[in-house]
């Protein structure tokens, strides 16, 4: 099982845990956690159980808040005092809203001993049609400058997440979601440079999630 509250890389797996009731979160988390590094939530659960979902989570594993939090600094503030005290390790900022607010989600995590990823594109279709490859290499710069723990860089695009890889040096850490059911592949993600890939609807839609969770880990370990 996960350390409670400490990301560390052990499988190399987040699972994007995006169903909507509690009794589902609790018991497909059960089932993968010693398979998974982290538990990844955002709105859809959030919005469906309340934030008192996290510290049931995090008995199984660390929690990262995807929130893309995206505001003024006092705002995202605001947003980032309420993750850490709800217990998460991480949280995840939009770097697009520029450096004041950016230093003002890492100051706030720091005070938490608390990490902050910063997206640095998206993983969709439509992910890249703002965020071109300058801009994504901007945000990835400015989140090493500014104290991130990582960035998110998209699975889908592996040639992507070697190229930010490139920006940020081995300083920060890369979360790549993507995997299975927006087609990107874990194999080929791990080997352009990313530290973890983020896995939703391919494991919590599974008839087996444990199954799926640990073909991914197979797939990783081949690799080493
Ligand atoms: O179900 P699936 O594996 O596609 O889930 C991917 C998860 O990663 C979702 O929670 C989605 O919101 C999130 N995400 C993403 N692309 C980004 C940032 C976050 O797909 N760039």
């Amino acid at each position: 099982m996960a350390d409670k509250n400490k990301l560390q890389r052990k499988t190399g797996i987040i699972l994007a845990l995006d169903v909507t009731d509690e009794a589902s979160a609790l018991e497909i988390t059960a089932a993968v956690a010693d398979l998974v590094d982290a538990v990844k939530i955002g709105y859809p659960l959030v919005l469906g159980t309340g934030l008192s979902i996290v510290s049931k989570l995090s008995k199984y594993a660390p929690v990262i808040a995807d929130f893309k939090v995206a505001d003024i600094p006092n705002t995202d503030h605001l947003i980032c005092e309420h993750v850490f005290k709800a217990g998460c390790a991480a949280v995840i900022v939009q770097g697009f809203t520029g450096p004041d607010s950016l230093s003002e989600c890492v100051k706030t995590a720091t005070a938490f001993d608390g990490k902050v990823f910063v997206v640095s594109e998206m993983s969709h279709p439509g992910g890249s049609y703002f965020f071109t490859d300058e801009i994504s290499k901007e945000i990835a710069g400015l989140s090493r400058k500014y104290g991130a723990f990582g960035i998110v860089a998209p699975a889908t695009r592996p040639e992507r997440v070697k190229e930010l890889r490139a920006v940020i040096g081995d300083d920060l850490k890369i979360i790549s979601p993507g995997v299975g059911a927006q087609g990107g592949s874990a194999a080929d993600t791990i080997k352009a440079g990313a530290d973890w890939v983020i896995v939703g609807r391919s494991i919590y839609n599974a008839e087996n999630p444990r199954d799926e969770a640990m073909k991914v880990k197979v797939e990783i370990e081949k690799l080493i």
